[in-house]
């Protein structure tokens, strides 16, 4: 892999581009930060001698930001997609020994040099595809050590590929078995030990849990956030994924980044996110997988004005998704969002998802440059096809880092 430093600067004027409604679109870009966005027509004068990058009527859009995955983690899952298969429900399969804790023994056997190189290769397919900002969850060590090399790697995908990650910290994602029939001690641990130590070494950009029957109650959910909460650090929440435990509720009283999954979002929960201005990430590909059949409330929440983001929620055993626009067809085809809504939701919402709003998901500029060239004559066509990859050129922290010229 060509290094992400060595890749050839963005700097220049780009010309040639339409966005999103078709508009013919100009960026400019000087040490690798975007400077200028406009009509072909109204260029400043002082790009003139500018180095002309021809887009030759590609469509552009921000860089896609995927706003909830865990892309770190030991071994695959593929048995139980054969199990579910056979007959055997998400929860049966985590009864048995599988689920979580199966990635969980994968991933504390791994070495941290060894995580770095799976979880690359998987980020490599996002990347190609245009993604520019990701969300790394940890959760598949659940004891300090192992938690701390999940996000240490996820810090090294960030410097190596040059791609923003944010990181969250998901301590409480289900009990590891060596603190089986003692959750209260295992929360105990997350909040006192856990959380401030890799708060404090800089590993840790957000708290998420996963608030559900399988795994942890409302109160341990509050004893978190009020961790979170001591130390500054914002939070997220898997919330009404399987039933609805008013999770979404008590996230939003936290002021609450996103609320993620949410298929058995209450009325109370929507109004709740609204007020607190909480996004609604909805994850396709586990409902897909899962193959469930409570839809989100989509039109309770477009109601509402809720923001909806759309994410992979990459991960071993709900959705070894690893392509973003796939998600968008299914936002689209499964939960019936429009196509404007799915591509919000995977730029400018799920931005916000990750409290980049201002930074990522628009082209803003005085930020890095990160945008999409893509080889379609109009913007449905990014939810149309799949299995397709329209992506001409990424630019990404300012570098043509994938496609025609990288
Ligand atoms: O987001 N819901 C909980 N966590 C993951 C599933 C993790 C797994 O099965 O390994 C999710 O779907
Ligand atoms: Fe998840």
């Amino acid at each position: 892999m060509t290094p992400f430093a060595s890749r050839p600067s963005a700097d220049g004027l780009w010309t040639g581009l339409r966005d999103m409604g078709g508009a013919p679109l100009a960026l400019a870009v000087a040490d690798g930060v975007l400077r200028w966005a406009g009509e072909p027509g109204a260029v400043p004068a002082g790009w003139a001698d500018a180095r002309v990058h021809d887009g030759a009527g590609a469509l552009v859009t921000p860089g896609l930001v995927d706003c909830h995955t865990h892309l770190v983690y030991g071994g695959q899952r593929a048995n139980e997609f054969a199990m579910r298969l056979a007959g055997a429900s998400y929860e049966e399969v985590a009864k048995a020994g599988g689920g979580i804790v199966a990635s969980v023994r994968a991933t504390r056997e791994a070495s941290e040099d060894a995580l770095f190189a799976s979880a690359s290769v998987r980020l490599a397919n996002l990347l190609a595809e245009g993604v520019c900002a990701i969300e790394v969850k940890s959760g598949y060590g659940l004891a300090l050590e192992h938690e701390r090399k999940q996000l240490r790697v996820a810090r090294r995908l960030a410097e190596a590929h040059g791609v923003t990650v944010r990181t969250t910290f998901l301590g409480a994602h289900a009990l590891p078995p060596e603190y089986a029939g003692r959750s209260g001690d295992y929360i105990e641990r997350v909040c006192r030990e856990m959380l401030p130590a890799l708060a404090a070494e800089g590993l840790v950009d957000a708290v998420d849990v996963f608030c559900e029957r399988i795994a942890f109650s409302l109160e341990e959910t509050e004893r978190v956030f009020q961790a979170a909460r001591a130390l500054g650090l914002p939070v997220k929440l898997h919330a009404e994924q399987l039933s609805d435990m008013g999770g979404a509720a008590l996230a939003a009283r936290y002021g609450a980044l996103s609320c993620d999954h949410i298929e058995h979002l209450s009325q109370a929960g929507i109004e709740a996110m609204r007020a607190a201005g909480t996004v609604a990430v909805l994850l396709p590909g586990a409902f897909y997988t899962l193959r469930d059949t409570q839809l989100p409330p989509i039109a309770a929440l477009r109601e509402a004005g809720v923001p909806m983001a759309v994410s992979t929620d990459h991960n071993p055993g709900t959705s070894p998704a690893l392509s973003l626009l796939l998600m968008v067809n299914m936002a689209c085809t499964l939960f019936r969002l429009t196509v404007p809504e799915a591509l919000d939701g995977v730029t400018r919402h799920a931005a916000r998802a990750l409290g980049l709003q201002g930074t990522h998901g628009e082209l803003v500029v005085g930020q890095s440059a990160n945008f999409v060239l893509w080889d379609v004559r109009e913007a449905a066509e990014l939810a149309y096809w799949f299995g397709q990859r329209p992506v001409r050129t990424v630019v990404r922290q300012g570098r043509i880092a994938e496609g025609e010229g990288a």
